[in-house]
């Protein structure tokens, strides 16, 4: 296990472990100075392409975003979603991770949960390639967004699965929309780190998705602080832009050779 997911995981119960998206290099240079872990996540298809779900994103276009990010990071710890369909199968997702592992030198690849894929988890793991896990509300595989864990059947299912991502040996793991009482349950339960989105105070850590918190995205429900409205300001900009274009008060000789 390299250096940083060892230092990431000897965070429980020390201080929270913070966590954000980024899919550029822009971004990346700030958040590096601010966060732990940086996730290039599938949200990529709906936040920068307008796809209307994740379901469409290639491995390609992950691994180009991926390349972008990694060109300006110093001290996070890097994770790649790894995008619906290329992880199907063991022998598939072991193909992939290590495609995306040695295109971008990130250090580590998300998975999300569904059926019996802590095998895979567990075969990646065999192959050394560390792994984040991912319950709850996972947007691959549930089209409709619904708060997880709220039945006693969930949130049994919920802390089973988490148990055996675990055993599977991922390094830490993202609870999404999880109901508090069983966020907090599976906190307390596991060893490894758990990283809330919606999913309670609880967690060890959180993540957002960056362009929400800048008010970029237009989404924020309740789970997303917005903690500037940002578009505000780009259109502030723009449109003064256009105006002094339109008004033939830019360029001024000042910007002009
Ligand atoms: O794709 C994503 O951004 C995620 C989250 C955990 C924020 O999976």
């Amino acid at each position: 296990m390299i250096e940083k997911i060892k230092e990431l995981i000897k965070k429980k119960n020390k201080r929270p472990i913070v966590c954000l998206t980024s899919y550029s290099f822009n971004i990346s240079s700030i958040l590096d100075k601010y966060c732990d872990l940086i996730l290039v996540g599938d949200s990529v298809s709906n936040v920068l392409y307008g796809m209307k779900n994740t379901h469409k994103l290639t491995l390609e276009m992950i691994i180009e975003h991926t390349k972008s990010v990694k060109s300006k990071i110093a001290k996070n710890l890097l994770v790649v979603d790894m995008p619906k369909g290329t992880y199907g199968n063991s022998k598939l997702a072991l193909k992939n991770a290590k495609k995306i592992i040695k295109e971008t030198k990130c250090d580590a690849v998300k998975i999300e949960n569904y059926r019996n894929n802590h095998k895979i988890i567990e075969k990646l793991v065999k192959s050394k390639i560390n792994v984040m896990g991912h319950i709850g509300y996972t947007p691959q595989y549930k089209s409709k967004f619904k708060i997880q864990g709220n039945s006693k059947t969930s949130a049994k299912q919920l802390l089973k699965e988490a148990k055996l991502i675990e055993k599977a040996g991922a390094f830490c793991i993202v609870l999404e929309c999880i109901e508090t009482n069983i966020s907090k349950k599976i906190t307390e339960f596991l060893k490894i780190p758990t990283i809330g989105i919606g999913s309670s105070k609880y967690c060890d850590g959180q993540i957002l998705v960056t362009d929400d918190i800048l008010g970029l995205s237009g989404f924020h429900p309740r789970f997303v602080k917005k903690y500037v409205n940002i578009k505000k300001y780009i259109e502030k900009a723009i449109q003064k832009y256009s105006k002094e274009v339109l008004n033939k008060q830019f360029p001024k000789k000042k910007h002009s050779f």
